[in-house]
């Protein structure tokens, strides 16, 4: 089934009573004589159901009502769930998060690009007509169905499906023994901590955004001065790592599952327009190469995988074995610099005829094999870095990131990178080069002219880097560079 993107959200209290999952959909999601059958059958079902009731006959009744959840769900659900419009978007559906919070319990919601399943429990103080209908109409740009699907469920059942809304949200609370674990044995040594933070001044009332939460390092910072959190990531071990190492500040940090590339997107979605800074502390975390089964390390037997969202479609082992072997070079040389890159594509294609390249040793030899160990570096390293930058579309991601940030920023609001090698340094530089001169000049042209992109200062000209106290307690500081920039 070609499931669409969805955005769940599920809140910390647990229903107690009856609840409502509420399902809304655009129209025109629906194809209209779909629709009409459905709504045909679901009248003639109702009358039934009222009829039985009437009649005290509780077997034809339980009978009806499980004849009429299997009508909707063939009906509406499934048809919704493969539904991606063109033209709608999570944010559409999305202004709806932003306004569900305030008016009755939202126990959990699911956004699809054309629906929106909520969870409630009502308070007894509106009838849920009354708040369907005021859904609706707060989000008036959208022309949502005249007849909803409405669910009564037991607290039993729906404590179940806000479960399913935490899981697909990466925020399960029901972590197994091993995700445990995982979880207490994150290490993360946390690189340029204060100088980061600092930067974006954080302080009670300011909002701000880790665009890389990993296992919680900065983010741990921003709330210690009172500040609330947005903290993203792509990786559900992460999330769970950060969400245990910050428990105790659980009312002022918010964990969204995702892509920072659609950071704008996912922090609308949650009724955030502007904030007051953002952090990004680009790269993968130290878990994620020493855990051998995430296949980023070329020193230890792993699945060939390298993605740092495990639901990713494509990983390592998919581009090294189907990957043209002019692709594969293109990746070597663009994102690992690594000067025999058509030699090893070469190799690699070879190999892959005899039988498919599926762990990290086989292919750490396979490059071993093209290119003699020189010096203290694995000959595998500038490879190994290359398709992990193309299976997460590191520097696509960024840049996505840097195109987007300085919008979600208020006036005065900050915008901190840290990067870890010269591709993307790069992609930061000219991006805030970019955005801070005041003029551009031209060789053709008489004179400078105004830059129409100019929206922000710089904080500090040349880069942060670590100081020396840091650079002997971890080696990987070594290559860290933050920049920072200013909204106007
Ligand atoms: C260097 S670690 C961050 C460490 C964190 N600052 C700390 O102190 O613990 C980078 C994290 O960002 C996540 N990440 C990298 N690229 C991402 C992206 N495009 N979207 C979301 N998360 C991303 C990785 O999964 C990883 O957990």
């Amino acid at each position: 089934m070609n499931k669409v993107a969805t955005q769940s959200h599920a809140a910390a209290s647990p229903p107690t009573g009856t609840c409502y999952k509420v399902l809304l959909w655009e129209e025109g999601a629906l194809a209209p004589e779909q629709l009409h059958a459905w709504q045909e059958a679901r009248r003639n079902l109702l009358s039934r159901m009222r009829d039985a009731g009437i009649k005290g006959a509780r077997g034809t009744l339980a009978r009806l009502g499980e004849e009429l959840r299997e009508l909707s769900e063939q009906a509406v659900v499934r048809p919704l769930d493969t539904c991606a419009q063109a033209g709608l978007s999570l944010t559409r559906v999305g202004a709806l998060a932003a306004k569900l919070q305030s008016e009755v319990t939202v126990l959990a919601y699911r956004l699809s690009p054309c629906s929106a399943a909520i969870l409630v429990e009502l308070s007894g103080e509106e009838s849920l007509d009354e708040l369907v209908k005021r859904w609706s109409s707060s989000t008036a740009e959208l022309q949502w169905c005249t007849t909803p699907l409405i669910e009564a469920l037991s607290a039993a059942e729906a404590a179940e499906w806000q479960e399913s809304c935490r899981a697909e949200a990466g925020t399960s609370d029901d972590d197994t023994e091993a995700d445990e674990e995982n979880a207490a044995g994150f290490h993360h040594v946390t690189v340029l901590r204060t100088e980061a933070v600092e930067a974006l001044q954080p302080a009670e009332g300011r909002v701000l955004v880790d665009a890389t939460l990993g296992g919680g390092g900065h983010s741990e910072l921003m709330l210690q001065s009172g500040a609330t959190v947005w903290g993203i990531d792509q990786d559900p071990a992460a999330r769970r790592a950060a969400r245990k190492r910050l428990a105790a500040y659980a009312d002022r940090l918010h964990i969204i599952a995702g892509n920072f590339r659609n950071a704008a997107e996912m922090l609308r979605a949650e009724g955030l327009e502007q904030v007051d800074g953002i952090l990004a502390d680009i790269g993968i975390s130290s878990p994620q190469v020493d855990q051998a089964d995430r296949g980023f390390s070329f020193l230890a037997e792993g699945p060939l995988d390298m993605r740092m969202n495990p639901a990713a479609p494509r990983s390592a082992a998919d581009i090294v074995n189907t990957a043209a072997e002019s692709e594969l070079a293109d990746i070597l040389w663009q994102y690992g610099e690594e000067r025999a890159s058509r030699a090893i594509a070469r190799r690699i294609v070879q190999e892959r005829t005899k039988a498919p390249i599926t762990t990290t040793t086989q292919l750490a030899a396979i490059i071993a094999s093209v290119l003699p160990r020189k010096g203290k570096q694995h000959p595998a390293t500038r490879s190994f870095q290359a398709l992990r930058i193309a299976v997460n579309d590191e520097l696509g991601a960024l840049d996505a990131l840097l195109e987007s940030g300085l919008d979600l920023l208020k006036s005065g609001g900050r915008f901190a990178i840290i990067t870890f090698h010269s591709l993307e340094d790069r992609a930061v530089k000219r991006y805030f080069d970019r955005v801070t001169r005041p003029e551009i000049d031209r060789p053709e042209w008489p004179a400078p002219r105004p830059n129409p992109e100019y929206a922000a200062r710089l904080v500090t000209r040349k880069p942060i880097v670590a100081g020396e106290a840091e650079l002997a307690a971890n080696p990987r500081s070594r290559s860290a560079k933050l920049r920072i920039i200013e909204k106007l």
